[in-house]
Parts: C-alpha cells; sequence; structure tokens
C-alpha cells in the first residue's frame, strides 16, 4: 500500500497544478477566476476569447488527469498496484483539481481532468462520456450541461455495458459514482443558473465573476 500511496501522492500533486491559471499566465491574459464564472477551467478560459488557451487548459487538465493513471497501469505491476490503487490515483488527480494545494485549495469544477481519468480508467467509457460532452454542448451550447450529462452517463454506462464491452471493477465503480457526485456539487451555482435561464452558453464573452 506504500507504493500506492505514494502514485495518490504524486497525482495530487500533478492534479493540483490548476492549467486555467498556469496558461492564462504564460499566454499574458487575465486570470480566469477574476472574470466570468470566476472558475479555473477551459470554459471559463474561453470567456477570455483566447480559444488557443481554452484548448491548451482543456488539453493539459485532461492530460494530469490521464497520465497519472495510465502511468500507474503501466508500470505499477511491478510495485503491486491494482485496481484500488488505479482509482485512488484518478480520484486523487481529480481531488487536486478540486483542492488545489499549489493554489490555496481553490480549483476548478474538473470536468476535463474527469474525463482524462475516465479515458485512461476505461477508455471506450472515457471516450463515450467525451462524445456525450460533445453532443450536448453542439446542440445545447452549455459547457455546464454537457458536463452534468456527461458525468451522469458514466457511472449508467460503467454498470450498463458491464459484461458486454467490459468487466465492471468495484474500486473503479467506487471511486467514479465519487467523483461524478462531487463534479455535480461542483456545478450547484451552474445548476441554479440553468434552472433561471441565467447561465451563459458557450462562446459568450466574460461578464461579472460571480
Ligand atoms: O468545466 C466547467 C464547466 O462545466 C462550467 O464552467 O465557467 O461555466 O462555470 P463555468
Amino acid at each position: 500500500w506504500v507504493a500506492a500511496a505514494v502514485a495518490a501522492l504524486l497525482a495530487y500533486l500533478v492534479g493540483s497544478l490548476s492549467f486555467a491559471v498556469l496558461v492564462s499566465r504564460v499566454m499574458g491574459l487575465a486570470d480566469p477566476r477574476t472574470y466570468g464564472s470566476g472558475n479555473p477551467g477551459a470554459t471559463n478560459v474561453l470567456r477570455s476569447g483566447s480559444k488557443a488557451a481554452a484548448l491548451l487548459t482543456l488539453l493539459l487538465d485532461g492530460l494530469k488527469g490521464w497520465a497519472p493513471v495510465w502511468a500507474s497501469a503501466r508500470w505499477g505491476s511491478n510495485w503491486g498496484l491494482a485496481d484500488g490503487a488505479l482509482a485512488c490515483v484518478g480520484l486523487a488527480a481529480f481531488l487536486g483539481h478540486l483542492f488545489p494545494v499549489w493554489f490555496r485549495f481553490r480549483g476548478g469544477k474538473g470536468v476535463a481532468t474527469a474525463a482524462g481519468v475516465m479515458l485512461a480508467w476505461v477508455p471506450p467509457l472515457g471516450l463515450l462520456v467525451v462524445f456525450t460532452w460533445v453532443a450536448v454542448a453542439l446542440t445545447l451550447r452549455y459547457s455546464s450541461l454537457a458536463a452534468i450529462v456527461a458525468a451522469l452517463a458514466a457511472p449508467l454506462g460503467y454498470g450498463w455495458l458491464d459484461g458486454l464491452w467490459w468487466e465492471a471493477r468495484l474500486p473503479i465503480a467506487a471511486a467514479m459514482v465519487a467523483m461524478v457526485a462531487l463534479l455535480l456539487w461542483r456545478h450547484a451555482g451552474n445548476i441554479q443558473r440553468l434552472l433561471a435561464g441565467q447561465e451563459s452558453r458557450i462562446g459568450e464573452r466574460s461578464r461579472a465573476a460571480k
């Protein structure tokens, strides 16, 4: 379990890199915590008007979820890392994004990082989740709604397609449910705005931080 704890700690530290803030800083843009939704995430970086910064944030926030799980699965068997460890590593990277040690524990909502983790845990399920996000985002143009629907699709799809596409693994399933619950909780403000018809659509420029 020492190897699992070390892997999870490293994943948490990597997950704590808030790429929305770092990319914006490097590209000379305003801090995303000061405009739009105030969320350090790709959707809010897009409100700065820079598609390149938003895309880079999306890819790097996804990569920091994918890479620790992938590396643990690839090399971890030498250290006795099994499914329980892979579940903890993925959850740790996600928690790093939500509560980043490098940014006073004030992080984002975890959508890109969760997608990266899912792609590493169960690649076909990760793709299903990404396609769900894209489909909802393209049709309804709400990033938050796309994230909520895609997040709910993950555990449902995992359970539903168990035995058809993959063998569901209990530690992964438990970590997935925890991750989805946290992601929904972080979207509480978005859900309220969606219900009130006040959520901004993808591509709308920045408004006062809230
Ligand atoms: O990735 C976060 C997204 O689902 C919502 O972002 O900035 O509209 O709160 P935002």
